[in-house]
Parts: C-alpha cells; structure tokens; sequence
C-alpha cells in the first residue's frame, strides 16, 4: 500500500503543479457573496466605515429584501415584519454544504457552518441569538432549528426526534408568550435549547433550560398588553364539551386576569392555534390525561382570579377578609379536587411556624389579595417548569453515546419600557451578560490573543460591560446581593429602605444613578423620580420603579396555600407544590428569585464558553411592527449598544481565520509533496513548507507563536477546496488500488479454483472412461463367450439327432421285420373284435356292479354309486333317473285311496304356499285332519251335528277376531262341501253360515302366523257385517281345504291372496290390515289391535 501511494507520488510529483493552478482556476469562477451584491454583503468590506455608512448599508440592504449581513462570521439580522420567500426548501439546498461566503449572507449559512464544524470537526456549538425584543430573536432560533432539521439525517427514528424537538415550540410558546407593547408573540422567559447529535450528525434528542417566567403578567398586565396566549387560546379554541368540563366560559370579560383592551391580536387566530398547541403536545408525546390536566390548571389559574373578598370587622376591631361570592371557589376546589374549607381557610388565615411555634393570623383584604395572586402566578409558573421537563422527558436523548451538542440560546431581548420593574430589571441584567460574553469570545478575546501571539496589532477601543455587570451581580455591593440581604434583614422591611440601602451602596458607582444617592449629580434631575434608580446599561440608560422589588425577589408563598395545594386530589396539582407536604416542612427559606436568576445565568455563561459561538444579532427597525420602515435612530441605537461598529474594527484590523499549528498542518498536510504523507520537524515549519507550496500571498497570512493567522476568508476557501480537491483525488487512489488488490485476490482464488475444478474434473472424466471401456470389454466378452456356447450347443444338439435318428430308424427297421415275421400269424378285422369284445366285458361287468351296490328304495334317499368309467357318464346319470322314477312309482303304488288324497291336498297345500308364506314349511310334517273337534262323539254339540246335514270337511276352533277392537273370541269353524259356519264353542249355536259361492278371496301374510281373512261376495247376505278374520293353527290346512272344496263344487278357483299389507271390507269402511314386526312379549301368538277406522294392525312375533 505504501509503496502505491509513493509511486503515486512520484506522479503527483509530475503533475501536482499544473492539478493546483487547474483548482485555483476551478476557484474564480465559483459564486460569492461578493456576487450581484447590494450594498456590501459584509461589514468587513465597507469603505469607508462610519456610524453612517453602516446604517446605510443595512438600510440599502433592507429596502432591498436583503435582511441579513455579516460581520465576518457574525449575522446581522433586520427584522423585516413580513414573511419573505427565502426560507423555501430550495433555498435551504442552495446552502447546504456550501462555504459561509460562498452565497449572499443568509442565518442559512450560519447554521449550516455550525451544523458541519459540529458534525466534521467535532465541535460543540452554540448560536447566540440577541437584540431586543421584538427584533426576531425566536424567529431566528426557529429557522435555525429547522435548517439544521432539514439538513441532518434522515429515517424513521431521526424524523421523529426532529418532529418532537420543532413541535417543543408551539407548546413553550403558547404557555411562555405573550402580546406586548413591542411584540405580539413576545417570548416572555429565556429558553437554552441543546440540541444533540450523534456522531454522523444525526439528532438525538434535546435539553431546554428556561430562564425566569415572567410570572407577574399572569395576575396583571401593562396597557395594551395580554396574558400568557395560552388563556386567550383555551377560551377561543376549546370545544363546548371542553370548557363545560373545565367551568369556563367562552367570554373572555368573565375572568378579571385576561385584559380586555388587546385581548384580540391582529392576524392571530387563537383557535387555530389552540388546536395546533394540542396538536403539538401529541407530537411531543403528552398524554391525553397529562394535556387535560394541563388544561385544568390553566383553568384554575384563571378563575383564582375571580375570587373576591370582602372585609368582615371581627371583634377585636381588626377587619377580617371573607370571600365574596364561595361560587367560584367551590369550582376550583372541584376543578383540582382540593377540599373547600381547606382552601378557603387558606385565603383567610396566616399560619408562621418558627421552630415548635405555630402561630395563626387573619389576614386582612389586601393580604388576602396578595395571597391569591401570589397562589395564581406560582401555580402558573411551576407549570410552565414542568412543562419544560416534560418536554425534556420526552425529547431527551435515548442513548449514552457521546453526543456533539448545538445549544440555541433565545432569551428575552433587552427592554426599557415606561415602568420598569424587578423583571426587566432581570431581563436587562442577563442581556448585560449575554453581551459581556460576546465582547469577552470577540472583542477582548480576539485583540489578546494577538498580543498573545505576538502578532502585530494596533488596540481598539471598545466599551466594556463587565462593569455594568459587576453592579449588578457582585457579591458583596451587588444590586442584587443588596435585595437579598434586604429581604433577609430582620425588622420592617420595604422598596424604599431598599434603594436606601442601594443610595448608599451604589452612590459613587458611575452606571448607577439616583435622586437621593449621595452623589450629587442627580440632585436636580427631575427625570429621576424618588421612587427609582436607573441603571446605564450597554443598550441605554432603564428607570427602575423599585416598587415591588422586595417582595418579588422573596417570592412568598404563604405556607398554608402550598399545604393546601399539595393536598389536592388532581396528581399535577400536588406535584406541583412539594414543599407543601407537612413530612417534608423546610424551616429555611428557598432562594430568592433574584439569586436563582443569577446561579441559572452562571450555569449558562459557564456553558457557553465551552462552545463555539456563532452570533445572529437581531435589529428592530421599527417601533410599528411594521414592514418596510426603518427608522434610522431606532437603529442606530441598538448598532450603538450592541457594539457592532467595534466588532467590524476588530475584524478588519486582524485575522478572519486561526488555527493552532498541528490541527492545521493535520488538516492541509496533503497540499505539499514535503508534508505528505509525515512531516517530521516542528508543525510551524511544516506550514511555512505547505503555504509556500500552494502559492498562498505572504500578506494574506501571519504566523503567530501557536497559531498560524489567515487574514482573509477567501485564502481559507482555498486551501479548503484544494484540499476537498486532493481528498477526491486520494480517494481515488485509495479506491484504485483498493479494487486492484480485490481484483487480484479474486482473480488468484479463481485461478486456484481452476485448478481445483480441473482436477477434479479430469479425475472424473478419467474414470468415466474407465468404465466404459471397461464395460464395452465385457459386453465383447459375453458376445464372444455366447457365440461359443451357441456353437458347442448347436454341435451337440446335431450330434443327440444323429443319434435318435439312428435309433428310430433301427426301431422301424426292427418294426418291419417283426411284422414281416408275424405278418402270416394274424387274421384281418382281428383288431376290432378284440376292441368290441373289450367293451363288451366292461360295460357288464358295469351292469353287474352296479347291481350289488344299488341304494335303497326310498324316494328321499340321495344315494348314488360313482361312475368308474368315463365314457359311461351319461349312462351313469341316465341310469339313476330311471331308477329314482321306478322306486317313486314303487312307492306311490303302495298307497290307499284315502292316503293319496291327503297327498294331494298335501301337493295343492305345496302349490299355494310353499315359498310364498313363511308358516308353509312347518305344516308339512303335520298330517291333515280335518275334524279336530270331534262333533259327533260330544253331546254338548249334539244339536249343532243335527243341524247339518252335509259331510263336515273342517271341524275346529279358531279365533274370531272381532272387527271393533281386534279382540278375539274362539268360534267353531266348519266347513261343509257347499257352506262355511260359525258356531258358538261353549253352546254349539250356529252363530254365522255362509254359502261357498259367497266367499271370494282369502287374504293372508306372508310370515309365520295363522292370521287370515275371509272376504266375501259384496252384497251377499253373509256379508252384511264384513268380512271375516281368523286365526288359526292350521291356517295352511284350512285354506287348502277352503280352495279345493270351492274348487270342487262352484269349478271357479279360490283367490288367495299373500301379502303383508291387504283391504277387507266391514260394513261400509275398508280397513287396512297391517302386518307388523311385533315384540315378543305375547308369545308366538299375534296380536291384533285396531288402530282407527282405516287400520288393524296385526302384531307378528
Ligand atoms: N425573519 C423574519 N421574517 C418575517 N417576520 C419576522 C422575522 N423575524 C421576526 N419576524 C416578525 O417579528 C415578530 C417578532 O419576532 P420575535 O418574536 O422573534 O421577536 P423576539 O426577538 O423573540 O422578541 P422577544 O424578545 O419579545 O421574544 C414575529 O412575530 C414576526 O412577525
Ligand atoms: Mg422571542
């Protein structure tokens, strides 16, 4: 690597010279700000410079739209009162990355020199912002922000911090500004913002610090000003809903702390901005319940001030206060959840505890007074603190990092109104300091370190504040070490043993006059007041009224309100005021207000001086609020306090740039062959080398002990662009030989590869060729050893026929001679006979086996001899045919006349049922008797067997089924040749008689029951009830009996009919009788049941 970049050297060597004039050529042409210029874009440039030609320039400049100007690297900003197209996204492009002269001045490109000596050279910095109020200085901070927002990193989680950390200030200013005299949107409190950065320069998070509320504008406010915007915006904004929740009314001539007169801001539009507040406070990350509980202090605080007291005369002769109207308290009380009685006790009495003493006071109307407006401007001002750690809470940065840090200070701006008081008196004072600091980093800092140096340098008068400052904040004759001590003094305290005290103290001190002093200047001064002391500041001689001074710097909160406060329900509320805890009662007093302002501007000066400065002075110019006006003298003031004629001296007379030595030869060492890539003598030589190399003018730079000296910011430029030049070209070479080495690396891996791959692949190859000889060799071989085997087969095959065909041969031959032999021994047909002769003896021998192994002569015998020949198959068969129809002839002849006929009944009973009902097959066995009941031979039926006549074909008992109800009753059932009766059983009395040529059908199932119908001729006689049902045991017998008797004397056949499912006929209704599957529960007997007038359903097991 080293030895590349020394062989680029030695090229660079070559052409170094002719790259450097191309880059300077490369320069001319870039933009400046001394392009298309109006005026003089900077200060340092004006010829001649006067207090006159400044104002000129500036107002030349302003009536151009041209609001910013520089003082070397300090903006001068002029409020222009209108909005102005120079703060568009393009315009922020246009800056970006862009050197600070490079473009006409802009707070652009100041923030964007801040944000990149942050973000590449790893300095803090922070953007002092000053001018007095109303001169833009929040405006300002705000572009600022968003120039820095708009130029940093960008993705999800940085947009998001970006949101949170510009929303901050919506919600800071509707709680901390406020309409006055000078300024609709006046920042009433001081706001230091950190911003802070990773270390690409992304934003992590932030840190506020507020200085002093000006809490006095909570309860009352001078002419023509208002309260804090925030009531202003409630009342316009809330919904109906909202306000009904917080007890408010919309109109704003309800609340005693809301002036009247300017209550209404030209083009501001309170609603609007309520919603973009809340809107806000969602962005920065309130809960819904914090931003209502916000709200319900806020609401508080406003009707505090309705509350009215009236005096009460006590006993003792001393007026006692009572509140007015309990109404509005009750509302508070159930606002912030804080008891009533405690409440109103704590507006009536005065409790003092000194050590174990407690003693309780009544306090008159004006202390009650007091104490309430005290109540409304603490409530107040420790939301406003909160508000501010909320806010922090929020925004704080979520890493340990080390973070870079760009602090944006925006503080109240220097005021003198027509009465000045404590605050302004404390506004004054930290502008005071905020200018010491500025003359202390420029002014002084700069003209010693030249002599430091030892750089040749003609002193310039400027004027000094730090002894203004000193009044002040000194601590033993300070003015404020004077209050403090007043207001801790023992005995009557009040303003005017205050400026007694300051009359003695201050007298001789020459920024600090006053009428009754001991000097005798002011005797006569009737602009002097009694009651005042003025001050000359750096901005201008301020009045203070002195009333009020004591008790605002004690801040006094009488301890029973704080008790009662902390007692509230409403968890903000009592956050708020932990002092009011009685575990925690703190016997010392807090600081006063004058002496916490004077550590908290400490802390920051302290803070300050760490960082980089960078200066945006802001100028009114005007007192209208108006655009386009300048008023000359009002702007010659401010040029005049803020010293910034003294600034443009300085600067011209010395330096724009210096840089320590070391960092700057670090810096630019790649410019010069001789510094690059080491220097190895002193860092001092090794700049002289490098500024000769690159041709800089020797007027243009000084070299001081430390520090080399550029006098102009265009030779910076340069230096710096011949350096962004040579970073390129660097990089470049470092990027050249970065890809030649992974080319290479590259390029010998696959090459190793390759080689690998080939190998490998060869290998493979080899062996696939291996194989295959290997496997066309065996293919050969079997070809070949087939063939061979193939031809000893074919050898041995004709050899076996050689030999079977001389066998064969030598058998017919032998067959021919034998015959021949025997030919005469044999007559003709022999064959034949022999053949028929054979048969013969089989087939009786057949005959005669067959005798001896006949079967019996029984018809059912199944019995059967084998057949031992094949050939006598059909035979065999024919045979035991014949044989089985003889032995049934056999049988059949054996038979009586009264035998046969049963048989035939039997074979007719077989014709009509068999396969058909299931009963049939166990009537087989049973012979049919006819005449079960033995008429004849019992006297019980001696008159029934009179009454007929005829032969009785059927005698036996069944059951009648009645047709009603399914029941059955037993009947004798006869059947003659041309009747069918019906008897009683126990009597013998024909109960019904019915002609055969009457009964048309029997119906019966199909199943195992004896259950069966009679249907008979329609009209008939016999059928005037119905049909009839039975149930019999001998069912089959019956029917048989029935059929073949009306067979033989009507010739017609009987209609039996076999279903499980048939009509009969009773009366007039057809019924359907239905078989069923019934249980088992009644034996095999069926049931029979009627189940309505169309259905009988029979039951069968
Ligand atoms: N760059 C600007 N472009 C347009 N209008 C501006 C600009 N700067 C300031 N203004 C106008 O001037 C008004 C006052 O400015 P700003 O509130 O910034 O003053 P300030 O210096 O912060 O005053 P204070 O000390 O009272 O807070 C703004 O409300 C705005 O209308
Ligand atoms: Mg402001």
């Amino acid at each position: 690597m080293d030895c590349v970049l020394k062989c680029w050297f030695s090229q660079w060597k070559n052409n170094g010279e002719a790259k450097l004039l191309e880059t300077m050529a490369k320069m001319e042409v870039k933009t400046s700000l001394l392009d298309n210029m109006i005026g003089v874009g900077d200060m340092v440039l004006l010829e001649p410079l006067s207090e006159e030609t400044f104002i000129n320039n500036l107002k030349k400049r302003f009536d151009h739209n041209e609001i910013y100007t520089y003082i070397g690297s300090v903006v001068i900003s002029v409020n222009p009162y209108r909005s102005l197209p120079i703060y568009s996204p393009e315009k922020v492009e246009d800056y970006r990355n862009r050197n600070f002269y490079e473009l006409s001045p802009h707070i652009f490109a100041l923030s964007d020199e801040a944000y990149r000596s942050l973000r590449d050279q790893d300095k803090d910095q922070c953007i002092l912002i000053t001018g007095e109020s109303g001169a833009g200085k929040t405006e300002a901070s705000k572009l600022v922000m968003s120039y820095v927002a708009a130029v940093c990193g960008k993705g999800a989680e940085v947009n998001q911090v970006k949101e949170q950390l510009l929303q901050s200030n919506p919600v800071l200013e509707a709680f901390g500004n406020a309409k006055t005299v000078r300024n609709d949107n006046s920042s009433r409190f001081g706001k230091y913002m950190d911003i802070e950065f990773d270390f690409k320069g992304d934003p992590l998070g932030g840190v506020i610090s507020n200085y002093l509320l000006e809490k006095s504008r909570v309860v009352k406010q001078p002419r023509g000003e208002r309260n804090f915007h925030v009531f202003y915006q409630l009342l316009s904004g809330a919904s109906e809903e909202l306000l009904h929740k917080l007890k408010l009314e919309r109109d704003f001539s309800r609340y005693n702390y809301l002036s009247l007169d300017s209550a209404k801001v030209n083009g501001v539009d309170d609603a609007a901005n309520f919603r973009t507040v809340r809107n806000a406070m969602q962005i920065v990350g309130f809960m819904d319940h914090e931003a209502e509980s916000v709200l319900e202090v806020v609401a508080a605080v406003l009707k505090l001030g309705n509350i009215e007291f009236k005096p009460e005369s006590r006993v003792n002769g001393l007026d006692e206060s009572k509140i007015k109207d309990k109404n509005e308290l009750k509302e508070i009380c159930e606002l912030t959840g804080i008891d009533q009685s405690v409440l109103e006790r704590a507006f009536s009495f005065r409790t003092v505890e000194a050590k174990q003493e407690k003693v309780s006071t009544t306090l008159n109307v004006a202390q009650a007074y007091y104490a309430r407006d005290a109540l409304a401007k603490n409530l107040y001002s420790r939301l406003f603190s909160w508000l501010v750690n909320r806010i922090n809470e929020s925004i704080k940065a979520q890493t340990k990092v080390r973070k870079k840090v760009m602090g944006v200070l925006d503080i109240y701006g220097f005021e003198i109104f027509e009465d000045n008081s404590f605050e302004q008196f404390i506004i004054n004072y930290c502008n005071e300091k905020l200018q010491q600091i500025f003359i202390e980093l420029t002014l002084k800092e700069e003209q010693e370190e030249y002599i430091r140096e030892g750089i040749e340098w003609t002193h310039i008068d400027y004027f000094n504040n730090a002894i203004i400052c000193d009044l002040i904040e000194n601590n033993t004759n300070g003015i404020l070490a004077m209050l403090d001590e007043e207001c801790l003094r023992p005995g009557t305290v009040t303003d005017e043993t205050f400026l007694e005290k300051l009359n003695q103290v201050c007298a001789t001190h020459q920024h600090f006059e006053s009428r009754m002093s001991k000097c005798s200047r002011f005797l006569n001064d009737t602009s002097l007041p009694h009651s005042c002391f003025r001050i000359q500041h750096y901005a201008g001689k301020v009045l203070y009224q002195v009333e009020g001074f004591v008790d605002k710097n004690n801040d006094l909160l009488y301890r029973d309100l704080s008790q009662a406060m902390w007692k509230a329900s409403h968890a903000l509320i009592k956050s708020l005021f932990p002092e009011g805890n009685p575990a925690k009662i703190n016997l010392k007093r807090p600081p006063t207000a004058g002496s916490q302002f004077k550590a908290s501007v400490a802390t920051l000066m302290k803070n300050l001086q760490t960082k980089n400065p960078n200066y945006i002075r802001c100028i009114k110019p005007n007192d209208k609020k108006a655009a386009h006006i300048f008023t000359e003298g009002l702007v010659c003031h401010q040029i005049r306090y803020l010293g910034l004629l003294e600034n443009v001296r300085v600067r011209r007379a010395g330096y724009a740039f210096r840089q320590a030595y070391e960092p700057c030869l670090e810096r630019y060492k790649m410019l010069c062959k001789q510094t690059w890539p080491h220097w190895k003598g002193p860092a001092r030589s090794g700049v002289e080398v490098l500024f000769n190399e690159v041709q800089i003018p020797m007027e243009e730079y000084s070299f001081g002990r430390s520090k080399i000296f550029i006098r102009n910011p265009r030779t910076l430029f340069t230096l710096e662009d011949l350096r962004k030049q040579r970073l390129e070209d660097l990089a470049t070479l470092i990027q050249k030989i970065y890809r030649g080495w992974k080319c290479r690396t590259h390029f010998l891996l696959m090459k190793k590869s390759q080689i690998v791959i080939a190998a490998w692949y060869r290998r493979y190859s080899q062996q696939k060729r291996y194989q295959q000889i290997k496997a066309s060799a065996l293919v050969v071989q079997s070809y070949i050893r087939g063939w061979k085997a193939r031809k000893i087969l074919r050898e041995l095959k004709h050899q076996k026929r050689c030999e079977e065909a001389a066998t064969t041969i030598a058998a017919y031959w032998h067959g021919t001679q034998v015959r021949r032999e025997y030919r005469k021994f044999f007559r003709a047909n022999a064959g034949k006979k022999i053949y028929e002769f054979t048969l013969q003896r089989i087939v009786q021998k057949y005959f005669l086996e067959m005798k001896s192994k006949m079967p019996s002569l029984s018809p059912v015998d199944k019995n059967w001899p084998s057949r031992p020949y094949l050939f006598l198959d059909s035979t065999h068969k024919e045979l035991k045919r014949i044989f089985h129809l003889w032995r049934c002839k056999k049988y059949r002849d054996q038979f009586t006349d009264q035998r046969k006929l049963i048989y035939e009944e039997k074979l007719e009973a077989s014709e009509l049922f068999k396969d058909k009902k299931a009963l049939y097959p166990s009537s087989v066995g049973q012979p049919f008797q006819g005449a079960y009941l033995e008429i004849n031979k019992d006297p019980k039926y001696k008159k029934l067997k009179d009454a007929i006549e005829e032969k009785i074909i059927i005698a036996e008992v069944v059951n009648k089924i009645n047709r009603a109800n399914g029941k059955s009753t037993s009947r004798i059932f006869l059947l003659t040749n041309n009747n069918l009766l019906l008897a009683d059983q126990k009597s013998g009395q024909i109960k019904s008689e019915v002609p055969l040529v009457d009964v048309t059908k029997v119906s019966m199932s199909s199943q195992n029951d004896g259950f069966f119908a009679v249907h008979l001729k329609e009209g008939s006689e016999a059928a005037s009830k119905g049909d009839f049902l039975f149930s019999s045991d001998h069912l089959i017998e019956m029917a048989t009996k029935l059929y073949r008797t009306t067979l033989s004397q009507t010739k017609q056949k009987l209609n039996i009919e076999i279903s499980d499912e048939f009509l009969v006929q009773f009366r007039q209704d057809k019924v359907c009788v239905k078989f069923i599957q019934g249980n088992q529960k009644n034996g095999s007997v069926p049931t029979c049941k009627r189940k309505n007038n169309r259905l009988l359903e029979v039951a069968v097991p």
